[in-house]
């Protein structure tokens, strides 16, 4: 069991910085594939935020192909940049030569991009530079206006970020589709006959019923909770995984139709 969970050895991640990323459940979504002989041609993620399982398990080969979607245009810009061959060589270009300083975050904060390489670089860049990476019109940049204890540029490495882009862009043949639509209508249209849908919805929305909401968050933490336990328990671990893996898929299931 260990030495399936942790198969996925290193995790590269996102190039967001995402509150609440979910980059470490790639090696539990490893593993459970694993425990139950499944071999999910295609990941899907409708919430996709950061990206970071779909990411992770395209690089560790755990699956072959994946789709993303997300309703932020900024967040879909930028993956869809980042998967196209000119627009994510352009995209470490302004990785490597952007000011790192108050007056061009507030630029920045304040443009309305006219395409979608600049919708893109805005997203990656107040992500980056931006408090907790947050996106939102009142979120002020790190280390505040003061810049005293923390200056702007302490999460922005360019020669990492250029090289994490241009790393993932190698992969765009791997992408099926990057889309930036509500979840339902998303789900409709990526759906194949081998695919594993993954839904992390943000905390509160008014744009997901409740009820839809409520099932998508229960069945997560009950397989976080059904994985501990059987970590402790080895004994059970396959049978109990199994359990609650087929209420994850009962319940993408449940979703997909409704
Ligand atoms: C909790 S975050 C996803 C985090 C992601 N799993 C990660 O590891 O980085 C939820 C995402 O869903 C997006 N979202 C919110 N409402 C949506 C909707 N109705 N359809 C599709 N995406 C939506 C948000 O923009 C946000 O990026």
């Amino acid at each position: 069991m260990t030495s399936e969970v942790l198969k996925i050895r290193s995790l590269s991640g996102s190039l967001l910085r995402y509150p609440g990323g979910k980059g470490r459940h790639a090696k539990i979504l490893a593993s459970l594939f694993k425990l139950n002989k499944l071999q999910p041609k295609t990941f899907i993620e409708p919430f996709c935020g950061g990206a970071s399982i779909s990411l992770n398990l395209l690089e560790a080969d755990a699956v072959e192909t994946i789709s993303l979607n997300d309703l932020d245009p900024m967040i879909a810009s930028l993956w869809k940049a980042v998967f196209s061959t000119s627009d994510s060589k352009w995209l470490s270009e302004q990785v490597m030569t952007a000011p790192l300083t108050l007056e061009y975050w507030d630029y920045q904060k304040s443009i309305i991009p006219q395409t979608l390489r600049e919708r893109a670089f805005q997203c990656l860049y107040l992500n980056r530079t931006s408090f907790s990476g947050l996106l939102h019109k009142h979120a002020g940049p790190i280390g505040g206006r003061k810049q005293d204890r923390w200056t702007i540029g302490c999460r922005f490495n360019r020669e990492k970020l250029a090289a994490r882009i241009e790393k993932l862009s190698s992969y765009a043949n791997r992408v099926n589709f990057i889309e930036n639509k509500p979840w339902r209508n998303f789900i409709s249209q990526s759906i194949t006959s081998s695919c594993f849908l993954y839904f992390d919805p943000p905390t509160t929305t008014r744009r997901i019923d409740f009820i839809d909401m409520y099932l998508m968050k229960m069945s997560m933490l009950y397989y976080m909770i059904i994985y501990l336990i059987s970590v402790i328990f080895l004994g059970f671990c396959h049978m109990m995984i199994q359990k609650s893996f087929e209420i994850c898929i009962c319940l993408e299931n449940k979703l997909t139709a409704a």
